[in-house]
C-alpha cells in the first residue's frame, strides 16, 4: 500500500507543482485568509479517483470534498495541498498529506514536498524515511538550544487563543522559533530532526494524520497540551523530539 500512496502523492504534486506560479481561481471559505484555489480541488480530484479505483469499499475523509463514509476500517484522510497560502502567494513551502487509518489507528503516512521533490513516509512499526532514508528526530534535550516550529489557526483574528503569549514565551526559552506556514512540512521536520518541537491549536485530521504517524515512527512524542494522548481530531497538538516534550509542557502551562 505504502508505494501505492508514495506514487499518487507524487501525481497529486505533480498537478500542484504545474499550477505554481499561473494564474488561480480562488473560492473564499470562512475569511479571506481562508481558501481554497482551482488546484487544490485538482489535487484532491486526482487522489480521491485514485481510491475509488483501487481502495473502492474504504472510506474517505479530505479537506475540500469532506467525508465519503463506507462502512469501511480504512480510512483515507487527505490534505491535498497543505500550505495552500503560501502557494497562492509563490513562496514553495507547501505539500500533499496522505494518512490511512484502521479503526482509530493511523497504519500508514505519506508527505510529499512538493517543491523539494521529497518524499516522507512511514507504515506502523516500520520507521519512517525521507525518500528511501531513514530518519529520526533531534537527540537534543536542552529547550535553550531547540529551534522550534508553530502554526497561527485561520481564524486567529476572531479567535486568539493565546497563540501570541505562547510564541512569546517559547521565543523565550529557546534558541529559536519558525513559522512555515503548512503544518505537515512542520511535522516532516520534526520527524527528520531538523525542528525539536511543534506546537498549534484548531488543526483538523487532515493537517496531521500522516504527520502524527511519521513522528512517533521517527521515534518523537505527540500530546495535547496537558500531555495526555491524542488521535487525529485533537484541537492542540504537540510533537517533539520526546526530550524536550515535557518542558515544553511546562511552558505551555506556565501562567
Ligand atoms: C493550513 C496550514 C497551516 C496551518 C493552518 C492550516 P491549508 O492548512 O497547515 O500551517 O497553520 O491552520 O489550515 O489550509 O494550507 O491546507
Ligand atoms: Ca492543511
Ligand atoms: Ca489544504
Amino acid at each position: 500500500m505504502i508505494q501505492k500512496i508514495i506514487n499518487i502523492s507524487k501525481e497529486a504534486g505533480e498537478i500542484i507543482r504545474e499550477g505554481f506560479g499561473k494564474k488561480l481561481t480562488l473560492e473564499y471559505k470562512s475569511n479571506i485568509t481562508d481558501f481554497v484555489t482551482n488546484i487544490d480541488k485538482e489535487a484532491e480530484n486526482k487522489i480521491i479517483e485514485f481510491i475509488k479505483k483501487e481502495y473502492p469499499s474504504h472510506n474517505v475523509l479530505a479537506e475540500e470534498s469532506g467525508v465519503d463514509n463506507r462502512n469501511s476500517k480504512y480510512t483515507w484522510v487527505i490534505d491535498p495541498l497543505d500550505g495552500t497560502m503560501n502557494f497562492a502567494h509563490g513562496l514553495p513551502i507547501f505539500c500533499v498529506s496522505i494518512g490511512v487509518m484502521k479503526d482509530s489507528e493511523i497504519i500508514a503516512g505519506v508527505i510529499y514536498d512538493v517543491m523539494n521533490d521529497a518524499i516522507f513516509s512511514a507504515e506502523k512499526g516500520s520507521g519512517a524515511f525521507q525518500n528511501s532514508k531513514k530518519i529520526s528526530v533531534s537527540e537534543n534535550s536542552d529547550l535553550e538550544k531547540s529551534l522550534l516550529v508553530t502554526g497561527f489557526p485561520y481564524n486567529i483574528k476572531e479567535n486568539p487563543d493565546f497563540a501570541m503569549e505562547r510564541f512569546n514565551k517559547f521565543l523565550m526559552n529557546s534558541s529559536g522559533v519558525r513559522r512555515l506556514g503548512s503544518a505537515a512540512i512542520d511535522m516532516c521536520y520534526v520527524a527528520n530532526g531538523v525542528f525539536d518541537g511543534f506546537w498549534e491549536v484548531n488543526l483538523q485530521p487532515w493537517d496531521i494524520c500522516a504527520g502524527m504517524l511519521l513522528i512517533k515512527e521517527a521515534g518523537g512524542k505527540i500530546s495535547n497540551f496537558s500531555n495526555e494522548q491524542i488521535d487525529v481530531y485533537s484541537k492542540q497538538l504537540l510533537a517533539t523530539n520526546n526530550k524536550v516534550h515535557n518542558e515544553m509542557i511546562k511552558v505551555l502551562n506556565e501562567k
